[in-house]
């Protein structure tokens, strides 16, 4: 029987500061490391015909590592958004839609500027859906989902009873998107960190020990092969 593709992969890229650690290199070296294995990942997702993914990559919390290891996140951002700003860019005519999910309003201001550049660049590609989680949180996400609908509910718009769960998802950073089928988690830690906390309500996981620079796109193979494995209920029988 030909496998089933996840329409939607979730991925937290965790592992790169013990990777580094492990070679006596500085953390932002496996950051660096993570940001070319993403690379790797999104391209091959699109290869095989995988039409959303989102990748974890700065959350709401991740604010409180040192100065210099922040510092070197956003430069890596910086760094991939450059090649995004190229409307001739390789992803693009690949077919990779960008999408940045998270709150914009604390991130630097050029930053937001070269997502929104990418997001209009490639606003056309229709291969694969690529979502960027940066200064994301999935408690704030669905805080602002319910200030949204809560100013809605006061300008007499609607009524409290008629808020139903589809409002809420329509007011994620993700509207309009599937959920996630399968969220990917190497590293060894088995927890979701406040990542797609509403749209992971049915996802299947998969974790592993494997630490994010190392990730193949063989590891990405086995954990769809495992998810077929996986039998999705959905609450039924
Ligand atoms: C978690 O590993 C990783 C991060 C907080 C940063 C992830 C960022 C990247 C991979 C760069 C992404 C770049 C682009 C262009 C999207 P960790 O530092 O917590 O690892 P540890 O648990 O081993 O310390």
């Amino acid at each position: 029987m030909e496998r089933q593709l996840p329409k939607h992969i979730g991925i937290i890229m965790d592992g790169n500061g013990r990777w580094a650690k492990k070679r006596g290199l500085k953390r932002w070296d496996g950051h660096k490391e993570g940001a070319n294995v993403f690379r790797k990942i999104c391209s091959y997702a699109c290869d095989i015909g995988i039409k959303s993914i989102t990748f974890y990559a700065f959350s709401t919390e991740n604010w409180r590592r040192p100065p210099e290891e922040v510092a070197a996140i956003m430069e890596l951002f910086r760094e991939y958004l450059g090649e995004a700003e190229d409307r001739e860019n390789e992803n693009i005519r690949k077919g990779m839609q960008m999408h940045f999910i998270g709150r914009r309003d604390d991130m630097p201001e050029d930053i937001v500027s070269l997502m929104e550049t990418a997001e209009e660049n490639s606003k056309d590609a229709s291969r694969i859906k690529v979502n960027i989680a940066i200064n994301y949180g999935g408690r704030l996400e669905i805080v602002e989902a319910v200030r949204k609908i809560a100013q809605k509910v006061k300008d007499g718009e609607i009524q409290p009873e008629d808020i139903t769960e589809d409002d809420i998802s329509a007011n994620l950073y993700t509207a309009g998107q599937d959920d996630p089928d399968l969220i990917i988690r190497p590293s060894g830690e088995y927890r979701l960190s406040n990542f797609l906390l509403w749209q992971s309500a049915y996802s299947e996981f998969w974790f592993s020990d494997i630490l994010w620079p190392d990730f193949t796109t063989d590891d990405l193979d086995r954990a769809i092969d495992d998810y077929n494995n996986r039998s999705r209920r959905f609450g039924g029988v």
